[in-house]
C-alpha cells in the first residue's frame, strides 16, 4: 500500500518530515483498543490515538450520530443562527463541567480554545472596567497548542524558537513543577513543590496584579511528560488568585473527560478556576472539536455589559459548534455516562499504576509518574544526544504492536479509558522489554 501513495506533499506536523517519510508508519484503521497498520499488524493503542480517544475507537453509537448529521444537516452557521444540536451539546457538557461553569464557547481545536478563554479573561476585565490588566501568567514546560496566544503563554522552549519575535508582549512564566530529586517515583500526586505555587506571588509583585488578566496552567501537564501537580498547589495558585482578582484558567484539553479518573481534573483535585479549555475527547476525537467552559458570572459580566442588539464578543469560528462535531459530541456524552466511563478509569487506576511502577529498576528508567489512565516513564537521555533513547523505544515498541507516545525522553502512556488488565500489562510490559535492548 505505502509503495502506491505519494508522500510528499502532506507536510506532517510535529514530525520529522524526512525520517517519516523514509520509514512511513501508517494506521488504516482502528476499533476499540487496536489500531490496524498498513502491513496488516494490529497494534494495541497504549496513547488513545493523541490522548484523545477516551471511548475506544469507532465506537458504533458516535458513528451513527456522525452519519445521521451529515445525512441530515451539513453545515448551518452558529453566527447570527442556530441549529439544535449545538445547543444540545452545550447542555450536555454544561452537566459534567463543576458547578456553575456552564456557559459553553464551541472551537474546532484546543489551540482555538486556548485562544479564546485568553480572550475571554481580557474581555471580562474590559467589561468589569479593568481593560488594564491584559498581562497572562503561563508555566515553563507548559503546552497550550500553536496559535500564537498559545505558545506565548506555554512554556515548551522549541515551540517558541522560530516565533519568539512575533510572540505576545506582556506574558511571564511560572516554573515547572519538575523535580527528580525529591519526587523521582512518586505514586499519584508528588509531596513536594506546593511552594512552587508561591511564585505567582512575586510575579503579582513584580508585574502589579492590577495588570494581570489571567493565569494559565494544564492542572497536569501532558505534552511536556506527564507533570503530576504536586500536592497543594494548584490549591495555592488558587487562592493567590482570589487574592489579587485574576483569572485562574485550567488547561484541560488532555485531563478532562476521564483521563484522571473524574470528569476533569478541576473535580479530581477539587481546586476550581474559572475557565476550562478542552478539546480532544469532547467528542473521542472523532470530528474536530474544542470548547471553552465559563464560570456563569464572567459570561454574564461580558454578556450583559453592552445593549441587547449588539454583538457582545467579537469572536468566533466558522466552524464553532459544526453539526457533525456536535452530534458526536452529544453521542459522545451520552456513552460516557451510559457506561460509566469516567469511574471505570478511577477503578482501572491503580492496577495502572502498579504496572506503570513495575518499570522501576528497568535499565535506563530514571522516573515513573502516574495519575488516573497517565503515566509517564522517562528515560536517562543518551550523552549528546537528547531524545534518541526515548524515540528508540518508541519505535521499537510500535514494531511488537504497541502504540506508545515519546516527548523528548519520555514515554507517556494513556490508553482508551475502556482498556483492561491484560492490556496495562501489555503496555507496560512491552515497554520494559523494549528498554531491555535499547542502548
Ligand atoms: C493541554 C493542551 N492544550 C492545548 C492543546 C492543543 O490542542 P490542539 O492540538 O487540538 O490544537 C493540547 C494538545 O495536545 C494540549 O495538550
Amino acid at each position: 500500500m505505502t509503495q502506491d501513495l505519494d508522500l510528499s506533499n502532506f507536510w506532517m506536523p510535529f514530525t520529522a518530515n524526512r525520517q517519516y517519510k523514509a520509514a512511513p508508519r501508517l494506521l488504516v484503521s482502528a476499533k476499540g483498543m487496536y489500531y490496524t497498520s498498513h502491513d496488516g499488524r494490529r497494534i494495541l493503542d497504549g496513547t488513545g490515538g493523541l490522548w484523545c480517544v477516551n471511548a475506544g475507537h469507532c465506537r458504533d453509537e458516535i458513528v451513527a450520530a456522525i452519519q445521521q448529521a451529515a445525512a441530515t444537516l451539513d453545515f448551518a452557521p452558529t453566527f447570527q443562527m442556530g441549529h439544535p444540536l449545538v445547543f444540545e451539546a452545550a447542555t450536555k457538557l454544561a452537566q459534567i463541567t463543576p458547578a456553575g461553569m456552564d456557559r459553553i464557547f464551541f472551537t474546532n481545536s484546543g489551540s482555538e480554545a486556548v485562544d479564546t478563554a485568553l480572550k475571554i479573561a481580557l474581555a471580562y476585565h474590559r467589561a468589569r472596567g479593568e481593560g488594564q490588566r491584559n498581562r497572562f501568567i503561563g508555566r515553563e514546560r507548559g503546552y497550550h497548542g500553536v496559535g500564537f496566544g498559545g505558545i506565548s503563554v506555554g512554556g515548551i522552549a522549541t515551540n517558541r524558537k522560530a516565533f519568539s519575535g512575533a510572540l505576545l508582549p506582556a506574558v511571564d512564566h511560572l516554573q515547572h513543577t519538575h523535580n527528580l530529586e525529591h519526587n523521582a517515583f512518586s505514586r499519584g500526586q508528588p509531596a513536594w513543590g506546593a511552594h512552587l505555587a508561591d511564585e505567582l506571588e512575586r510575579l503579582v509583585t513584580l508585574h502589579y496584579a492590577s495588570t494581570i488578566a489571567a493565569v494559565i496552567v494544564e492542572p497536569m501537564a501532558g505534552s511536556t511528560g506527564v507533570l503530576i501537580p504536586p500536592q497543594g498547589y494548584l490549591e495555592r495558585l488558587r487562592a493567590i488568585c482570589d487574592k489579587h482578582g485574576l483569572v485562574l484558567i485550567f488547561d484541560e484539553v488532555i485531563s478532562g473527560f476521564g483521563r484522571l479518573g473524574s470528569a476533569f481534573a478541576a473535580q479530581k483535585f477539587g481546586v476550581m478556576p474559572d475557565i476550562m479549555t478542552l478539546a480532544k475527547a469532547v467528542n473521542n476525537a472523532s470530528v474536530p472539536m474544542g470548547a471553552v467552559a465559563v464560570r456563569r458570572a464572567i459570561h454574564d459580566t461580558v454578556v450583559d455589559a453592552g445593549p441587547a442588539n449588539a454583538i457582545e464578543f467579537f469572536h468566533g469560528y466558522t466552524y464553532s459548534g459544526h453539526a457533525l462535531a456536535a452530534a458526536a459530541a452529544c453521542a459522545t456524552l451520552d456513552l460516557y455516562k451510559r457506561e460509566g466511563t469516567f469511574e471505570r478509569a478511577a477503578a482501572m487506576s491503580p492496577a495502572f499504576e502498579d504496572a506503570a511502577h513495575s518499570l522501576k529498576g528497568t535499565r535506563h528508567v530514571i522516573d515513573v509518574r502516574n495519575l488516573g489512565l497517565v503515566a509517564g516513564v522517562e528515560l536517562a537521555p543518551r550523552e549528546g544526544k537528547p531524545g534518541t533513547r526515548a524515540y528508540e523505544a518508541f519505535i521499537k515498541c510500535y514494531e511488537k504492536g504497541v502504540l506508545v507516545r515519546v516527548t523528548g525522553d519520555i514515554l507517556a502512556i494513556s490508553p482508551p479509558l475502556i482498556v483492561d488488565a491484560a492490556q496495562i500489562a501489555r503496555i507496560f510490559g512491552t515497554v520494559g522489554e523494549v528498554l531491555g535492548t535499547v542502548e
